[in-house]
């Protein structure tokens, strides 16, 4: 260590806009030798070279301002000669918009013995200049009092942090008010460290509550392992950021859909130990991505039927023309044979077989549909009875079906033919499910009142409920959910199509109702349909009638088909039912035998559909030739005409297939109607 040397240190602090010491300015000056009175001549010289060099601006003023002395650096940065700075009041060297803050400084510097700030300088060329000060008193022998004032330049570095703290500020507004979600994750813990308040609101949380968790546990548990496969290669480097679609866990465990966006977050080039996460609420979006499946679902659901109702109308006609001639052929063998025939048990058995084609035929058509319904007010009680008297028959004896009919069972607006159609669908899947051909089949009729739904809604709380139970072999619930669904059987083929439950579904709903089912394998199963009440009187009830003897009548029946099998079959039961028949082949050749002869036919029975003029074209022309000449529409298509048939003269239509009863009911029916329209 060296000897010890006296210095003389002019110092002033220095510290930024938030009154932090940053750093120390000082000068200093050996006055080791410098003599008990001060400095020795020489050393005042040193002294003033000393602050005639600074570069920061050195000055003294009164206490009331007026300069008395400035260094070369206070002349350069104000662009004043020195001689015209001294005596000038430091105030006037202000920009106007501070000079009122000078009296503030006096006043501080003379209480305190000291004061620091920044001041807002003009020099002479109207350069404005920050300088930030650290000036203080001194007392003179005489008990003056002077203010010597050291000052730098500060301007840059104002300027520099404004600019930081409107950048930061920028920042901040961006983090706050984004319209997506910003989440800062310590990395290792997965801890939320800050969210913005989008981020919360996406969530459902109070920002502060967010704040608290932890990211994983916000995802969804079954996109959690998504989650972690692509954080593991995020942080192993191989992907440097990943976008993924996912669901959040929001307040109260509802599932949020985002598309959430993970990348480390980067200090100096290198990854730190956070990530950040930007997430974007898509929940609608994927409703309506769900709605747009669910609604190609049932387009393509609604193509298949079509083509299916498209192929069905296409094969119902041959189809209906075929099996009325089967129908009809047997029904005039049984005409041949004694009852007690050998042949007869065969007959049945033909004709039962008839009669279930007949009734696919009907289905698919109902299915498709093809078959036009009509709704009239009826009771639901008759037809099934009707239905359960028709199945008695053909059910195994071991089999019992218990009918619970309640007189109170609401009068519904309902086709009868497709109520009768959901009892025979019902209970054929009921009786097939008896594996032992021993069980009991239990049908309930009654009314129920559901609760009432919100008040001014206009749905029906009154229901005529159909219920049928059976001791059959249940289902798991596997198949329970897909009964419904078109072509879902569990038969062997040739046993089930899958049609019978999707017709029952199609038609009830159509009736405004609903249809479910409770089973378990082993338990049997329950189906329950609800048809809405109506306020409406039943109308007569049109279930389908007992079976009754054909009504013989006579008359003379142009019957007109373009199937010869078929219509001979019919000209046959015609005959047999006492009516005297002439057969056409084609609608021109018809025709031509009524221009012949306009008065020898008594009725008309024409096909709809056949090559050249159909049925509608021949009951159009024979309108002309002979008004009043009643026509029957015979058609295996059982669809709309869209014509109106009874200003063409068509008094009844007849549809395929038919048996010797019904062509007999239709004949006579109208022919006597003919008779008491002319008498
Ligand atoms: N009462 C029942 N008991 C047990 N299983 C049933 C019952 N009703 C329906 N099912 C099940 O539902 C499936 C679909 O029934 P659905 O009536 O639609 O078609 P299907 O009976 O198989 O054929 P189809 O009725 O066209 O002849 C059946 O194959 C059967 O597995
Ligand atoms: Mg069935």
């Amino acid at each position: 260590m060296g000897p010890l040397r006296k210095v003389l240190v002019l110092a002033a602090e220095s510290a930024n806009d938030t009154r932090l010491v940053t750093e120390l300015r000082a000068l200093g000056y050996e006055v080791t030798h410098a003599g008990p009175h001060g400095l020795t001549p020489s050393d005042a010289d040193l002294y003033r070279d000393l602050v005639e060099n600074s570069y920061d601006l050195i000055c003294t003023h009164d206490i009331e301002g007026r300069l008395l002395s400035v260094n070369a650096a206070a002349e350069k940065a104000l662009g004043y000669p020195r001689d015209t700075l001294v005596g000038r009041h430091l105030q006037d060297l202000l920009v106007p918009e501070t000079r009122h803050l000078f009296d503030a400084y006096l006043a501080e510097i003379l209480e305190q013995g000291s004061a620091h700030g920044v001041m807002r300088m003009c020099s002479a060329d109207g350069q404005i200049c920050d300088w930030e000060y650290h000036n203080s008193e001194r007392r003179l022998p005489d008990g003056g009092r002077i203010i010597r004032g050291l000052a730098h330049d500060v301007t840059e570095q104002l300027r520099a942090s404004r600019e930081l703290r409107a950048s930061e500020q920028r920042f901040r507004a961006l983090f706050e008010q984004a319209a997506v979600g910003v989440a800062y994750i310590d990395t290792p813990t997965g801890k939320l460290l800050e969210v913005n308040h989008k981020c919360a609101q996406i969530l459902g949380y109070a920002d502060e509550d967010l704040a608290s968790l932890s990211f994983e546990q916000l995802l969804h548990p079954p996109d959690l392992p998504l989650y972690e496969q692509r954080m593991g290669q995020l942080l192993q480097g191989e992907v440097p950021e990943f976008v993924v679609e996912l669901r959040l866990l929001g307040q109260g465990g509802t599932s949020v859909w985002v598309a959430l966006s993970v990348s480390p977050l980067l200090r100096g080039g290198a990854r730190s130990s956070r990530h950040m996460a930007i997430m974007q609420d898509i929940s609608q979006r994927k409703l309506a991505e769900q709605q747009r499946e669910m609604l190609e679902a049932q387009l393509r659901q609604a193509q298949k039927m079509e083509a299916i109702g498209t192929l069905a109308g296409g094969i119902a006609h041959d189809f209906n023309n075929l099996l009325t001639t089967m129908l009809a052929n047997l029904e005039l063998a049984r005409l041949d044979v004694e009852p007690s025939h050998v042949v007869t048990a065969s007959l049945d058995a033909a004709e039962a077989a008839a009669r279930r084609a007949t009734d696919l035929v009907r289905q698919i058509l109902m299915f498709s549909r093809k078959q036009p319904a009509r709704r009239a007010a009826i009771a639901l009680a008759p037809v099934v009875a009707d239905s359960v008297r028709l199945l008695r028959a053909s059910l195994p004896a071991a089999i019992a079906i218990e009918l619970h009919l309640e007189d109170e069972a609401p009068v519904v607006l309902a086709d009868s033919t497709q109520i009768h159609q959901v009892v025979m669908n019902l209970c054929t899947n009921a009786w097939q499910a008896m594996r032992s051909e021993r069980g009991r089949i239990d049908i309930w009729l009654d009314a129920v009142v559901m609760p009432a739904p919100r008040p001014g809604a206009e749905k029906p709380t009154r229901f005529a409920r159909l219920r049928v139970e059976d001791t059959g072999e249940g289902m798991d619930a596997r198949t329970l959910e897909r009964i419904f669904e078109p072509f879902f059987t569990t038969k062997t083929a040739g046993r089930g199509s899958g049609l019978g439950l999707s017709v029952a579904h199609g038609i009830v709903k159509e009736h405004g109702g609903t249809i479910t089912a409770r089973s378990r394998t082993g338990e049997g199963s329950v189906f329950e349909v609800l048809i809405p009440a109506t306020d409406t009187a039943a109308a007569e009830v049109t279930g389908e009638s007992a079976p009754s003897s054909p009504l013989f009548g006579y008359g003379r029946v142009l019957y007109i088909d373009d199937e010869k099998a078929l219509a001979a079959a019919v000209s046959r039961m015609l005959e047999s039912l006492g009516y005297s028949v002439t057969v056409c082949h084609s609608g021109d050749d018809a025709i031509a035998r009524v221009r012949e002869n306009c008065q020898s036919f008594d009725v008309v029975l024409t096909d709809l559909s056949m090559p050249g003029l159909s049925g509608i074209d021949v009951a159009r022309e024979l309108m002309r030739l002979r008004p009043g000449l009643p026509v029957i529409l015979t058609s295996g298509y059982a669809d709309r005409i869209g014509q109106d048939l009874a200003a063409l003269g068509i008094c009844l239509r007849l549809d395929k297939p038919f048996d010797r009863r019904a062509l007999s009911e239709a004949v006579s029916g109208v022919l006597r109607h003919a008779v008491r329209a002319a008498g």
